[in-house]
């Protein structure tokens, strides 16, 4: 037996974003269509060691992806110079159950997260979009960035977080490496909500980052961030002021108080939502249908993205002879 092992840099230099929001195009086609086999994710703690590992299984039948991102949480690694969350994605063959790659978790989970947005917003914004506010700057912003870059012409980005300096030092270093588009730290988020045509929050908060009011006819909105009950990223009368609201699975209705918090308190029901956006991509569902609709995309995520983008890096690092085999 054999398999490949793909760091980091492998795996960047393996895809583009453009096939990674395209394998997310068609997982979030798959999920929809009934095409994906998602167990439950397992936890198993490690009191011992005060850690966890989350087991993520998916496999996507239109491209036999299959395979498992394992998450550990570890808070105490830190004190030990280690990742708090390391992270590591198996590939399995679909036809034998063989090994076949083990790649970074943590690389792949900011690529296909990035992606995910992408493909939302090739999707669903409208298709002269300029502005774009990144709400977020942590360990997914770059991939959100590069990913709405990759998808519309945008010709001035914003970039706000809590903390000013690292907003600041965050928009410098992306100004460095994106250096066709003008992206600059802003102080007033009102004003940049405002001028954005397109909104991606890539957050940790516990309450809604921006207010309804402030976003203008024709934005699209990401909400990636709020996984959990207790998080709101985006507001509820944002989601009842839009026109379209998409989410990438169902789960997002239940594990995100982006939406359990406004219907434990009635403000609205399940009929706020559009639905899966896999259903747009199979014309079940409508789009966007002028350049005055406000259009969202909630996700928390899934393992069939991780299992979709796992397998098209690997197939691109095998077709570029990237990576290093394994006996
Ligand atoms: N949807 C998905 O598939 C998916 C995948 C991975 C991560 N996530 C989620 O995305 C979120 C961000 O992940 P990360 O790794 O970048 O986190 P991180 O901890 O590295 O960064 C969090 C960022 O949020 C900003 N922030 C927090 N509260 C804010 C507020 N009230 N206003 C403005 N900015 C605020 C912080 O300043 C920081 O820049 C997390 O909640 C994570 O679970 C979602």
């Amino acid at each position: 037996m054999k398999f490949i092992y793909l760091n980091a840099a492998d795996m960047a230099a393996s895809i583009t974003m453009d096939d990674a929001i395209q394998s997310n195009k068609e997982a979030l086609l798959a999920y929809a269509e009934n095409e994906a086999d998602i167990p439950m994710r397992m936890t198993v703690p490690v009191d011992d060691y005060e850690g966890a590992a989350l087991f993520m299984p998916g496999l996507m039948k239109p491209t036999d992806a299959l395979g498992v991102k394992i998450v550990s949480v570890y808070e105490n690694n830190p004190a030990m110079g280690l990742d708090a969350v390391p992270a590591t994605m198996i590939l399995l063959d679909a036809e034998t159950g063989y090994l076949k790659g083990i790649m970074d978790g943590t690389t792949l989970t900011r690529i296909r997260t990035g992606a995910l947005a992408g493909a939302a917003t090739d999707l669903l914004a409208k298709k002269d979009a300029k502005t774009f506010l990144l709400i977020g700057t942590g360990g997914q912003a770059e991939s959100q960035l590069e990913a709405i870059l990759t998808v519309r012409s945008i010709e001035e980005v914003f970039v706000y977080s809590r903390n000013q300096d690292k907003r600041k030092d965050f928009a410098k270093k992306m100004q460095e490496k994106f250096s066709t588009v003008r992206i600059t730290a802003v102080d007033d988020l009102e004003r940049a909500v405002r001028a954005a045509d397109i909104i991606t929050a890539v957050t940790t908060t516990n309450h809604p980052v921006l207010e309804a009011d402030w976003v203008q006819e024709g934005t699209h909105i990401n909400g990636m961030g709020s996984y959990a009950t207790d998080m709101q990223e985006l507001p509820s009368d944002l989601y009842t002021k839009a026109d379209l609201v998409y989410v990438d699975t169902y789960d997002a209705v239940a594990e995100s108080g982006d939406f359990k918090t406004p219907m434990n308190q009635g403000t609205f029901g399940m009929d706020v939502l559009t639905g899966m956006l896999g259903k747009m991509i199979a014309e079940e569902k409508p789009g966007r249908e002028n350049d005055e609709q406000i259009t969202i995309f909630k996700s928390t995520g899934n393992a069939v993205f991780d299992v979709a983008v796992a397998d098209e890096i690997y197939n691109a690092a095998i077709e570029k002879n990237i990576g290093t085999w394994i006996e």
